[in-house]
């Protein structure tokens, strides 16, 4: 077996997240500016080739279990089902965080792939709200790839929403509710200060207590706590087989605990989603490193990672890119 990647801290790292792509078909208020962003040109994006190479040595050198495809929006890439295929037969298991648009058409064939399970993100059940939130009036494709993506065993299907004051924070009853009667798991996810313009404004983050109050108005809540590492802490509804997840990363970090590291869809490892330098790993590949050299740089990036975000404080900075880029 191979040896941890571990941190000074003692943490050890088998959670490896791959942005695909940093496109995305909306243009999500909270993430990006309605013109969209200044996208990578394709020949700074990973090859397939270069993608599983890196895999795997993730997987054979590194100790890498469990893989998460992100974006941008992960559906965008071409040929998705083949990489998918060729990244299932190194042995992780895959999951994959989508907007959902696409998925009705995708979703037996990704599962044929060998995917695992789906994210989906779905912040309102208004049509009307959703296309102000996103931009795009595409809320049927969202809800027909959920019930794809549940038809084609992808489970469990986990729904992703960002409560915003005043603009979806009056849903999260119905958003439970909705996730209940369709088999799909709910999760609430504190908004942070990674969108493209800067705006991120604390006072309208809906906080992990604020949410828990909202919940416990309407159903008596049994503590659940977190699958292993997991940025979600779980509450069941009492009398019920109903779990309400909750991603508080602002009032209630887990970083002291975290496993993971990411790579960016231009071939940066990233040892922190909050990290403020990265690993030029590409450069590497396209220089012709050998795996050895790929597991030392890959090592040296976790043992220089830090304890962890300090969102809220004096000391906290942004990194230089925003989550789109970075792959969440
Ligand atoms: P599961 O395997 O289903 O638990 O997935 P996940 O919750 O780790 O992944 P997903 O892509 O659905 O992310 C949900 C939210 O958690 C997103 O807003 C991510 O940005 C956030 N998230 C994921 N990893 C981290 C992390 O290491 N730190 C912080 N602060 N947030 C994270
Ligand atoms: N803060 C928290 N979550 C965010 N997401 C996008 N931007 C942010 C942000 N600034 C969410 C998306 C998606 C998940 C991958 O991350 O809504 O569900
Ligand atoms: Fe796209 Fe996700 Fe950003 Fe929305 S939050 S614009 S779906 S990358």
């Amino acid at each position: 077996a191979p040896a941890p990647l571990v941190d000074r801290f003692g943490r050890v790292h088998t959670d490896l997240r791959v942005s695909l792509t940093d496109r995305c078909n909306l243009r999500c208020t909270y993430c990006m500016p309605a013109e969209g962003l200044n996208w990578l040109p394709k020949a700074e994006v990973l090859t397939d080739d270069e993608i599983v190479r890196l895999v795997r040595v993730a997987v054979q050198r590194l100790g890498i279990r469990t893989i998460r495809l992100t974006g941008g929006e992960p559906l965008l890439r071409r040929g998705l089902p083949g990489l998918l295929a060729r990244l299932t037969a190194l042995g992780p298991e895959l999951s994959l965080t989508t907007n959902g648009i696409g998925l009705a058409r995708t979703a037996e064939e990704l599962k044929a792939a060998g995917l695992h399970r789906v994210n989906v993100s779905l912040d309102t059940l208004r049509p009307e709200r959703y296309r102000e939130i996103t931009r795009r009036d595409r809320i049927a494709d969202v809800l027909a790839g959920l019930a794809a993506a549940r038809r084609a065993g992808l489970a469990p299907v986990k729904i992703n929403a960002v409560p915003v004051r005043g603009v979806n924070d009056d849903e999260v009853l119905d958003l439970v509710e909705f996730a209940a009667a369709h088999g799909y798991r709910m999760r609430f996810i504190e908004s942070m200060p990674l969108d493209a313009q800067g705006a991120w404004d604390r006072a309208a983050m809906i906080t992990a207590d604020e949410l828990l109050a909202v919940l416990g108005s309407r159903w008596e809540l049994v503590p659940v706590g977190r699958h292993g590492n997991a940025p979600a802490e779980e509450w069941r509804i009492a009398g019920t087989d109903t779990v309400i997840g909750v991603i508080a990363s602002v009032t209630r970090p887990f970083c002291g605990g975290c496993d993971r590291v990411r790579l960016t869809a231009d071939g940066q490892l990233r040892n922190c989603l909050f990290a403020t330098e990265e690993s030029d790993l590409r450069a590497l590949l396209r220089g012709g490193a050998d795996d050895a050299g790929l597991e030392r740089a890959w090592r040296a990036t976790i043992a220089r990672k830090g304890p962890g975000h300090e969102i809220g404080s004096a000391d906290f900075r942004r990194p230089e890119r925003p989550m789109s880029a970075i792959g969440g």
